[in-house]
C-alpha cells in the first residue's frame, strides 16, 4: 500500500456555502445577481469601474457577516497535525480558510482582502470599500483594484502548485464544479505524476469521471469525517 505522505487539496465556491457565500454557478448560473462576464473579466472592469468595483466591495463587506464551517476547520486541523507535505490551494476569494487557521494555503484566484496596482503590480491588505481610483500607497497611480484574478489573467502561483501536484500521493477536489481551468485539470496532472484521486462534492463535477473515488454530500460533514480518516490512518 502507498504510504501517504504528500497532499494537494484543491477547494471551491461549495467548500463556503455552508458559511452562506454563493457559489458562482448556482440556480440561474448568476454569481450574486450578475453574469460572470460581467463582473469578472479585464473587460468588465475597463467598460464600467464603478459597477466591478462596487460588486467586490459588496462581497468584502459581506466577508464579516460570515464564518468558517467545519468543512474549513477539518482543513486546519490537517494543516496543523499532517507531519507531510501540504498544499491548500483555494480558488475562493473569500478568507474563511486563513480565519479557521489554514496557514499552509494558496489563493489562486487572488483576494477579497487585498488591493493590486495595475501600474505597478505591489499588492495591499485592504478591508474597507475600493472606489475606481484609488490612489496606490506605493507608486502613487490612480489604479489600485480589486486583487481578483479575471478570466483571461493569469492564475497566481501555478510554478508552486504544479511542483505541489509533481510530488503528491494523494489530490483532494473539494466543493469545485470542475468548470474553470487550470484548477479543472489539476486532477489529470496529479494523475499522471501518480497520486490517489479524491472528489468531496455536493453533486459530481464536469471532470468526476477522472477521480479515483467521489464522496457525494456536504462539505461539512463530507471533510471532517475524511480528515479524522486520515489523521487516525
Ligand atoms: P462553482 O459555483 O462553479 O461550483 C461549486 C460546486 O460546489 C458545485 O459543484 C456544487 O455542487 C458544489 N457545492 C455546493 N454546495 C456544496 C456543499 N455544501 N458542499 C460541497 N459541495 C457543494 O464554484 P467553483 O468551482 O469554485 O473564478 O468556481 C470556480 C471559479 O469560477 C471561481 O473561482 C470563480 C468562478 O468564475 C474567479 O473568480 C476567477
Amino acid at each position: 500500500m502507498t504510504v501517504m505522505r504528500n497532499i494537494v487539496i484543491l477547494t471551491g465556491a461549495g467548500i463556503s456555502a455552508e458559511s452562506g457565500i454563493a457559489t458562482f454557478r448556482g440556480p440561474g448560473g448568476l454569481w450574486e445577481g450578475h453574469r460572470v462576464e460581467d463582473v469578472c473579466t479585464p473587460e468588465a472592469l475597463a467598460a464600467d469601474p464603478v459597477l466591478v468595483h462596487r460588486f467586490y466591495d459588496l462581497r468584502r463587506a459581506a466577508l464579516r457577516d460570515v464564518r468558517p464551517n467545519p468543512a474549513h476547520e477539518a482543513l486546519a486541523r490537517l494543516d496543523r497535525e499532517w507531519s507531510g507535505a501540504l498544499l491548500i490551494v483555494t480558488q475562493n476569494v473569500d478568507d474563511l480558510h486563513e480565519r479557521a487557521g489554514a496557514r499552509r494555503l494558496l489563493h489562486m484566484h487572488g483576494a477579497l482582502n487585498q488591493a493590486l496596482c495595475a501600474a505597478c503590480a505591489a499588492r495591499f491588505d485592504w478591508t474597507a470599500d475600493l472606489p475606481p481610483g484609488t490612489p496606490c500607497p506605493t507608486c502613487h497611480a490612480p489604479a489600485l483594484r480589486p486583487d481578483i484574478v479575471f478570466f483571461g489573467e493569469i492564475s497566481y502561483g501555478m510554478d508552486r502548485i504544479e511542483a505541489a501536484l509533481a510530488e503528491a500521493d494523494l489530490f483532494v477536489s473539494i466543493g469545485t464544479s470542475g468548470a474553470v481551468y487550470p484548477a479543472a485539470g489539476f486532477v489529470r496532472m496529479a494523475q499522471a505524476c501518480g497520486a490517489a484521486t479524491l472528489e468531496l462534492n455536493l453533486d459530481r463535477s464536469e471532470g468526476s469521471g477522472w477521480f479515483d473515488e467521489s464522496r457525494l454530500g456536504p462539505a461539512g460533514q463530507l471533510v471532517p469525517a475524511w480528515v479524522e480518516q486520515m489523521l487516525s490512518a
